[in-house]
């Protein structure tokens, strides 16, 4: 398949629904609208459905980003790839091999509107809170995240003020050794001492504060010395501030670490502290170092707009929460970089699939996946069941927000589950309809007995919840056959409703 096309038609053809019924095409317009595929362990999801759809998008010039829970997925995208002549398009990001992307970097240059503390911090906060959901260890005090937020942003501008640089090796050391609220309190005595070894914090605080009187200087030397001399002192800061950008930065950091700190409760600063040293701990570190942080980046998020299939082979199973945070990480910044696209200049459509999907989950994504169609992203989440996205996006208060991000992705396919919440939930999206009723009726008149046929149209559940039990889940034993219901929302299959029952062959991949 080449992959220079750049013309995609949205009614291209990728699956048909064929039955006695009639037929149906399902195309890439839907998929641009999302995919959610639930089932239980061993139901089909990976080799069934998964499979199906992976190799019709490989086939029609899909880019993509894959994320991995296993480290099978690696080898399965390798075939998948191989089979649909797209082997030189896969670019697997793993340890020891040479694929890089440096996100600072990355993320210094495409700032675009914002500024890159800014940039920087979305990307740093969104990967940290979405740990703190899974981790269920948030704080109880309601401005942890505006604490966390701060202290980030502080960090990153301590850090540009001081170097005009970021890295993740100065974030680290610089946040590792902000000053306590104890030697906020004695600071005087601290510094008296001439003979002390300056912490990275002081050290990138006193190097900032001399490039910002370095720069003060200069600006007071071009300036009027009459009117400079009949300022007060609010109107010189003011002035300072109104020419000096870095000025006002500095005065910001300096309020932040110097006196707003001290009013954070210890339990808060603990628990940010924490969050955020731990996660920069994570970047510091082997493997995610080399491949996010130390090198130059050898390719881009972009390249997924030329066709370009983007693996990050961090499987959560092996690595845990490093593999999960840093491809929690690349997921963002890829979301943020497919939606800056021009669909007019470039209409090749993208995947985001994530097999084992509540692993990767963040607080933005349902409002990503609601602008995913207008930016070509087929996203394609595989995960067992709705409690697992439950435990995923912050607990038992979540169902709604669950239930509205799975709203967001229009087709949806179930296979064998015995997870009642989901088989439930499957049903009842499903809907009612009329089904017809034979009943027998036995009345008793003058002692005789006599039969009373009726038929009644009853409203009911077109497919009741216990029907998810019974599916088929591939195999010899089931001859390798999948079957499980879709759900396509504003699609009408010829039966006239929007779901339909699908087998699909794990070895040929026709249903
Ligand atoms: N390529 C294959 N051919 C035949 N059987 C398979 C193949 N891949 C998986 N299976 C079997 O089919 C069933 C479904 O597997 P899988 O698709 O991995 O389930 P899930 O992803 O839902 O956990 C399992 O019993 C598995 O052993
Ligand atoms: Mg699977």
């Amino acid at each position: 398949m080449s992959t220079a096309t750049s013309y995609f038609d949205l009614d291209t053809k990728l699956i048909d629904f064929t039955d006695k019924s009639g037929s149906t095409s399902w195309t890439i317009r839907n998929a641009v609208e999302g995919v959610q595929v639930f089932g239980g362990i061993g139901s089909g999801k990976t080799s069934g459905s998964g499979k199906m759809l992976a190799l019709k998008y490989l086939e029609n010039g899909f880019g993509g980003l894959v994320l991995t829970a296993k480290h099978d997925e690696k080898e399965l995208w390798q075939q998948y790839c191989k089979a649909a002549n797209r082997s030189n398009d896969l670019l697997i990001v793993e340890p020891n091999e040479k694929n890089y992307f440096n996100f600072l970097e990355y993320e210094s240059q495409v700032v675009g509107d914002r500024s890159i503390t800014e940039n920087i911090v979305q990307v740093l906060k969104t990967v940290i809170r979405a740990s703190e959901e899974k981790s269920k260890g948030k704080s109880d005090d309601p401005f942890w995240e505006t604490a966390l937020d701060m202290l980030i942003a502080n960090t990153i501008d301590l850090c540009l003020l001081a170097y005009g640089k970021v890295s993740v090796e100065l974030l680290y050391t610089i946040a590792q050794s902000v000053f306590s609220k104890e030697e906020l309190q004695n600071l005087n005595k601290i510094k008296a001492n001439p003979d002390r070894k300056k912490r990275a914090f002081e050290l990138a605080f006193d190097t900032a504060r001399d490039n910002i009187e370095k720069q003060v200087k200069a600006w007071e030397e071009r300036q009027d010395q009459d009117w400079l001399n009949a300022l007060d002192s609010m109107a010189y800061e003011q002035a300072v501030c109104d020419a000096l950008p870095q000025a006002r930065n500095f005065k910001f950091v300096d309020e932040f670490f110097i006196e707003s700190f001290i009013n954070i409760s210890e339990k808060t600063r603990a628990i940010i502290d924490f969050s955020f040293i731990g996660f920069l701990n994570s970047l510091i570190k082997d493997p995610v170092f080399s491949l996010f942080c130390r090198h130059k980046s050898t390719f881009t998020p972009e390249q997924c707009l030329e066709g370009k299939i983007i693996l990050i082979c961090l499987p959560v199973k092996e690595y845990h929460k490093v593999g999960r945070d840093s491809q929690i990480m690349f997921k963002y910044i890829w979301q943020r970089a497919m939606e800056r696209r021009k669909v007019k200049e470039n209409g090749r459509p993208v995947f985001l699939w994530a097999d084992e999907a509540q692993h990767f989950l963040h607080e933005y994504d349902a409002e990503y996946q609601a602008t995913a169609r207008s930016s070509r992203i087929a996203t394609v989440y595989i995960s067992q069941n709705l409690p697992n996205y439950y435990a995923n996006m912050g607990g038992e208060k979540s169902e709604y927000k669950v239930k509205s991000f799975l709203g967001t992705l229009s087709t949806k396919i179930f296979h064998a589950n015995a997870d009642i919440e989901t088989n439930k939930y499957a049903s009842e999206l499903i809907g009612e309809g009329y089904q017809r009723e034979e009943s027998e009726a036995t009345t008793s008149v003058d002692g005789k007995m006599s039969v009373t046929q009726t038929v009644s149209s009853k409203l009911e559940k077109m497919v009741r919840p216990e029907e998810f039990g019974a599916l088929k889940t591939g195999g010899p034993q089931n001859e390798f056959l999948v079957s499980g219901y879709i759900h396509i929302q504003g699609k009408q299959f010829p039966n006239k409703f929007n779901y339909r029952k699908i087998v699909i062959n794990q070895n040929s991949n026709s249903q």
